[in-house]
């Protein structure tokens, strides 16, 4: 019984070290910095361990919302949007279970190009 304590102990702090020196990235899958409506952009949350737990969250001008919530297919630490709009623009990060944040990026959609003939 006194053993199983200090191990739960043990674990405790582990988790509490490797929270603090494991920051998690959010990594975007291109280097573009202008994103336009119609593309795809893959949002990663980046880890040493595995991402378990981790979230990619975001703050348009219209609401805060989660990958999954009406926008992007979260699977594998990753969020998947397949096709952006111009309201897709805002401010993303990775957010674990217990509320730890990743520093965000922002996000801008341009629309498509028209061409007037
Ligand atoms: C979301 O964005 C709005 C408008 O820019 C801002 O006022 C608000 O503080 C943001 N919320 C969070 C949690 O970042």
């Amino acid at each position: 019984m006194k053993m199983k304590m200090i191990l739960l102990r043990l674990l405790f702090l582990t988790s509490l070290l490797c929270s603090s020196t494991n920051q998690v990235r959010l990594v975007l899958d291109s280097s573009r910095s202008q994103f336009f409506e119609g593309t795809s952009v893959t949002l990663s949350c980046e880890e040493h361990d595995d991402s378990e737990g981790w979230t990619v969250r975001r703050n348009t001008t219209k609401r805060l919302s989660k990958c999954g919530e009406g926008w992007g297919k979260w699977s594998d630490s990753s969020c998947a949007i397949e096709f952006i709009f111009v309201q897709d623009t805002g401010v993303y990060w990775c957010e674990s279970r217990e509320g730890a944040a990743s520093s965000s990026i922002q996000l801008t959609v341009s629309g498509k190009i028209r061409l007037w003939s």
